[in-house]
């Protein structure tokens, strides 16, 4: 079994949140699943576990930053400006998962919105200057995430300007079922990421799935040997 992190999710009583809670979980990492009530939080972890026995709780948001050594940002781009200025101090230098799609909605669908900074992800780095950010699971269906039966079915495609913090990120979306971390390069592409996820959101809507994303012709060995060397040396795991 993999290192057994302490995992926070800020925002995470959302659909997106409480999926990844749920399979992070099962991957054996603790979970901290925060809110801006921590009451909501607990109801939200008690609905969710449903009599299972997973290291799941509820939690504020700011218990969930300082306990977790790993930060997931699962709230809407609205609420990036507000939470994360307050949370700079506890989050500090720990490695800072950016989820967050800034879409909008109108008449034809959902479009991506202008970021001054380029993107949400890109956002988060200037509020938190000293975390360590990566941007990915943009594509996972929350739905799929929140049902342990079933696969997730996409790559999860991850970019950071931080080699080791991506290659932790990169080993955890290995460990879902059905998902594979694919290093995508530099936190600057995250705009396209988080602008794709426009695309898949339209897919659904007109094909009535929870579509994932796969990148074509590329070798889960060689994959998996690339996302390792991004890990430092006295941090990875053994081989088979
Ligand atoms: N849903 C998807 O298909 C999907 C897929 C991939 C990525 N994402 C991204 O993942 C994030 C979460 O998605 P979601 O559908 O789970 O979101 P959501 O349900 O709209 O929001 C998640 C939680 O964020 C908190 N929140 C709401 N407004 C906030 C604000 N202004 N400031 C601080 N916290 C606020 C709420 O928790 P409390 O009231 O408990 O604090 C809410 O339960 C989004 O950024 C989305 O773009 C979503």
């Amino acid at each position: 079994m993999a290192d057994q992190r302490t995992i926070g999710l800020l925002g995470g009583t959302g659909p997106q949140g409480r999926g990844l809670a749920l399979r992070l979980a099962l991957a054996g990492h603790r979970v901290l699943l925060g809110s801006r009530d921590a009451e909501r939080a607990a109801g939200i972890v008690a609905d969710l576990l449903g009599g299972r026995d997973l290291p799941i709780e509820g939690v504020a948001n700011p218990d969930a930053a300082q306990g977790a050594e790993v930060v997931f940002l699962v709230f809407p781009y609205a609420g990036q400006a507000e939470v994360l200025p307050g949370l700079a101090g506890p989050i500090g230098d720990k490695v800072v998962v950016d989820v967050i799609n800034p879409l909008g909605w109108d008449d034809r669908g959902p479009y991506l919105l202008e970021v001054p900074e380029g993107s949400a992800a890109e956002q988060a780095a200037a509020l938190l200057p000293r975390a360590r950010v990566v941007a990915a699971f943009h594509h996972a269906a929350p739905k799929l995430l929140a049902d342990p039966e079933r696969q997730v079915e996409t790559d999860v495609l991850v970019v950071s300007d931080d080699p080791a913090a991506k290659g932790l990120v990169l080993e955890l979306a290995d460990q879902i079922p059905g998902c594979r971390g694919v290093d995508a390069g530099p936190l600057r592409l995250a705009r396209q990421l988080e602008g794709f996820t426009a695309v898949i959101v339209g897919i659904n809507r007109r094909h009535k799935i929870h579509a994932g994303l796969r990148i074509s012709r590329l070798g889960d060995d060689k994959r998996r040997r690339l996302n390792a060397e991004l890990r430092p040396a006295d941090d990875r795991e053994e081989g088979p």
